[in-house]
């Protein structure tokens, strides 16, 4: 009962130079950060270098911000020799990485050895982290890099409250951007602002903030939290000029130098309508990874599925007609997709599909933002394969699934498999529910005067979701909105199982906002 013994094997460059170090270890579980955790000792660290060279670029890039925010605080020395050796600690030169981590460690640990309770000395940790933290929670970037912008901004707030010289802010940009890593980035500044304020580290109006005295040397200073607004002024806003070049960090260049893109398409036939390829090209140049993503109109999606091995396809979407049918090519099935009964989701790892359904998770996204599904009693309408998925999404989330569709075969089998009841569409008006959502098509541009439930069943207590995104605003969304009801479009569904995507495919957080934009910007250029 005294806890159990334990180590670390670090296997990010993060977690070597930063995370392993100082007893202050959590992992994230069922969505919030950190919350399981420990505040003691490992029995041993093993930090093993050649482990460096299996990570994605920006993973290295990530654990640089740490290394660079080490020497600013606390060494000028190895300050200058990373700014001297950036190349070579970039491509993972042994004897500069292993100088680089061990300098790291051992800083980090003189730092957390003179002050284990967090009091004062350890605060200096903190340097670029008061706008990192809030960053890293709004714009969906790694911690590294909302890290790295945190630090030039904290630098300026440094040249504005004391002595740091500009230019020492400049050599920490030009750094940082050596080591590919963002120095500036569009963000929504409410938001930010928002975030900054929950800092748990502040005090009334006043906080804790670090600024540099010089390159190597930090001070702890309580700054009012106006004096820290002040940095605000460094976020670039998505409204301001030329917001476009902004996307871009540096990262994304870097890898486009140093590797070929990994690829990414959609199967499909009629296909030049997705929007999937803006939407995954948007959020790989935003978040800086090597990726490009094609549209292909594929009739034999056998014959795709051969050339994704052939051309190591690292993902792919998969869409109409062929969602079912490229199930018997693949090499392994998600156990979502194998209940659904369909894939729209590929992963390839060294030449292994799996295929996965992202539309359950993308509909349960979009109506759990609004509303818990905990005993709702939802009513599908249709029963396709759309239908299909987002029924498992919703039984999975506990709501009562009762189908709606035209043709009792079809609906009486969907609402045995999802454990609901059944009721013919010409009915409807008999049925009570809590929330709707149409899942057929219609209502769907070029018949957008069309839709599948008379206006006439709605009330104000309803929430009424249509997966439809052309037009955005269905006529079965405009007579809802008029009867008082809450209402979500297609918008959301489409961008969260894009979201699941580009995880699945990337590893890294997916910009949700960047996504939700490409498309948002898409539809409306068709709307008008
Ligand atoms: P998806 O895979 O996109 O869900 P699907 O498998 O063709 O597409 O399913 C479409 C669903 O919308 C079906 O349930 C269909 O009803 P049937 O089961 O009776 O075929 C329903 N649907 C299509 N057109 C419809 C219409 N005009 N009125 C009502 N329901 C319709």
């Amino acid at each position: 009962m005294r806890g159990l013994r334990f180590g670390y094997i670090a296997t990010t460059l993060l977690s070597q130079v930063d995370a392993s170090v100082g007893g202050k270890n959590g992992v994230n579980f069922q969505g919030y950060k950190n919350i399981v955790g420990v505040f003691n000792q490992p029995e041993f660290v093993i930090c093993d270098l050649s482990l460096l060279t299996t990570l994605p670029d920006r993973e290295i890039s990530c654990g640089f911000a740490e290394i660079v925010k080490h020497g600013a605080i606390a060494d000028a020395e190895m300050f200058a020799y990373l700014e001297e050796n950036a190349a070579r600690a970039f491509s993972l030169d042994l004897s500069v990485i292993e100088k680089l981590v061990y300098e790291s460690v051992r800083i980090k640990a003189v730092v957390v050895n003179r002050d284990e309770l967090e009091k004062g000395e350890r605060r200096k940790l903190n340097f670029g982290h008061t706008f990192g933290h809030a960053i890293e929670k709004t714009a969906g970037i790694s911690h590294g890099e909302a890290v790295s912008v945190g630090m030039v901004i904290a630098s300026a707030v440094s040249e504005a409250n004391g002595p740091l010289k500009s230019v020492d802010t400049e050599r920490l940009q030009r750094l940082l951007q050596d080591l590919s890593l963002p120095t500036r980035i569009e963000v929504n500044v409410d938001l930010v602002w928002d975030a900054l304020q929950k800092d748990k580290k502040r005090e009334g109006d006043t906080i804790h903030f670090v600024l540099l005295e010089q390159i190597g040397s930090a001070v702890v200073r309580r700054l009012t939290i106006e004096d820290v607004r002040d940095g605000m002024k460094y976020l670039k806003s998505p409204t301001d000029e030329n917001p476009s070049q902004a996307h871009v960090s540096t990262g994304a260049k870097r890898s486009l130098q140093s590797k070929a893109p990994a690829l990414f398409g959609v199967f499909g036939d009629p296909i030049s309508h997705s929007l999937s390829p803006v939407m995954h090209n948007r959020a790989f140049v935003f978040s800086g990874y090597n990726g490009v993503y094609f549209p292909f109109r594929v009739n034999a999606i056998a014959k795709a599925i051969s050339a994704m091995k052939t051309l190591n396809m690292r993902g792919a979407s998969v869409t109409l007609p062929h969602k079912v049918r490229v199930m018997a090519h693949l090499d392994r099935m998600d156990a979502m997709a194998e209940k659904i009964g369909a894939v729209n989701t590929i992963l390839n790892q060294d030449g292994i599909l799996t295929g996965y359904n992202s539309d359950a998770r993308g509909a349960v996204s979009a109506l759990t933002e609004r509303l818990s599904l905990k005993n709702q009693r939802v009513a599908i309408v249709g029963a396709g394969g759309a239908a299909r998925a987002v029924g498992y999404g919703i039984v999975e989330n506990k709501g009562n699934v009762m189908v709606v569709n035209r043709t009792a075969k079809s609906g009486e089998q969907l609402a045995a498999d999802l454990c609901g009841d059944f009721s013919l569409l010409s009915e409807i008006q008999k049925i009570d529910c809590d929330v709707l959502i149409n899942t057929t098509p219609v209502g769907m541009f070029p018949d957008v005067d069309a839709t599948p439930v008379p206006g006439t069943f709605f009330n104000e207590h309803m929430t009424v979701m249509d997966i439809i995104y052309t037009p955005l605003q269905t006529r079965l969304l405009k007579e809802a909105t008029a009867a008082g009801c809450d209402t979500i479009n297609g918008l959301p569904m489409f961008v969260y199982q894009g979201a699941f995507q580009f995880e699945l495919w990337t590893g890294m957080q997916a910009p949700v906002e960047v996504m939700r934009e490409a498309v948002s910007e898409v539809l409306a250029f068709h709307e008008t």
